[in-house]
């Protein structure tokens, strides 16, 4: 078989298979398992294809055209303009996320605040710490995750990507976590940091009823935002409030029909200035609101 006929067969197994972005996925699958850009293929379209390459391109493709996903197939994925590894027990970077991480870097960087201490609640594989903190270089930042799963991605991607990052594994639904974040030399205060980020799990029951099949292969736990989607947002509002200093930033991302049901949980919860951020597409993506000093 030669290389064009390997391409070929790959596209044509995602086409075959009604995949939308075969094109795309193909050329992901055949560069990274066969290691020729599409200008390469091009060039040795006629040449005569790696045996062992060729059978682990096509057993990838009849993975993809079976619905799993081709970021778990690849083993990485780019956000932020940084890469992440990625496979199963850990959710996939999603570009929306990126408008939640915009959010953050341009509220500091309109109070040329460069070196806050901010904490990701929900951090999966690091790409929100990770990105922020290489995006501001001074910043200090701690990712807390609670599933042993996904562990393994967070310190390799804070690892391979040489970002400041402490973890803290534990429950951000228990308040008990916040122990670690009390201050030994006056009793009962907490350390109070600058911004509070999270793109907590927030798909409600019906969704998670109804998912996309290449979502199904993604861990249910970093999705179930409980029956109406809303249970984080509650709860990382007013019990993280605590290690918030005044003035400090919460940044949630959210379900694109959330908005209002969030901005109207942080105005409850005692934030002003409480916004609603749209993503690229138009879609209502982040909420942010201001803890009263
Ligand atoms: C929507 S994912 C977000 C992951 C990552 N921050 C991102 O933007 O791609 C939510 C993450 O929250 C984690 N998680 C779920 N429940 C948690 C809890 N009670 N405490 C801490 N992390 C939790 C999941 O394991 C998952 O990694």
């Amino acid at each position: 078989m030669t290389n064009g006929q390997l391409f070929d067969h790959i596209k044509n197994t995602l086409k075959n298979a009604g995949k939308e972005d075969a094109d795309f996925d193909a050329k992901c699958i055949f560069e990274d398992i066969v290691g020729l850009d599409m200008l390469n293929l091009a060039l040795h379209r006629s040449d005569e294809a790696d045996g062992v390459k060729a059978e682990n391109a096509m057993k990838l493709a009849e993975k993809r055209a079976e619905g799993y996903p081709l970021q778990y197939l690849l083993g990485k994925w780019e956000f932020y303009g940084l890469n992440f590894k990625v496979g199963e027990g850990v959710l996939i970077p999603r570009p929306d996320t990126e408008t939640l991480v915009d959010t953050v870097v341009n509220h500091f960087a309109a109070k040329k605040f460069y070196d806050p201490q901010i904490i990701d609640l929900c951090s999966g594989t690091g790409c929100i710490a990770v990105s922020l903190q290489k995006t501001m270089p001074k910043s200090k930042l701690i990712a807390v995750e609670l599933s042993s799963d996904a562990m393994p991605y967070l310190v390799e991607n804070i690892r391979s990507n040489n970002a400041d990052v402490k973890i803290l594994k534990g429950d951000v639904m228990d308040g008990r976590l916040l122990d670690n974040f009390k201050d030994e030399e006056s009793e009962g205060d907490y350390r109070q940091l600058d911004c509070i980020v999270s793109n907590p799990p927030y798909l409600t029951a019906e969704e998670m009823s109804d998912l996309q099949t290449e979502v199904t292969f993604e861990p249910a736990s970093a999705l179930d935002g409980g029956n109406d989607g809303l249970k984080f947002y509650r709860v990382i509002s007013c019990l993280w409030k605590e290690i918030l200093k005044d003035g400090g930033l919460l940044a949630f991302e959210i379900g694109y029909r959330q908005g209002e049901d969030v901005a109207e949980i942080l105005r409850k919860g005692g934030y002003t200035d409480v916004k609603i951020i749209k993503d690229l597409g138009g879609n209502d993506r982040v909420v942010t609101g201001i803890k009263q000093g």
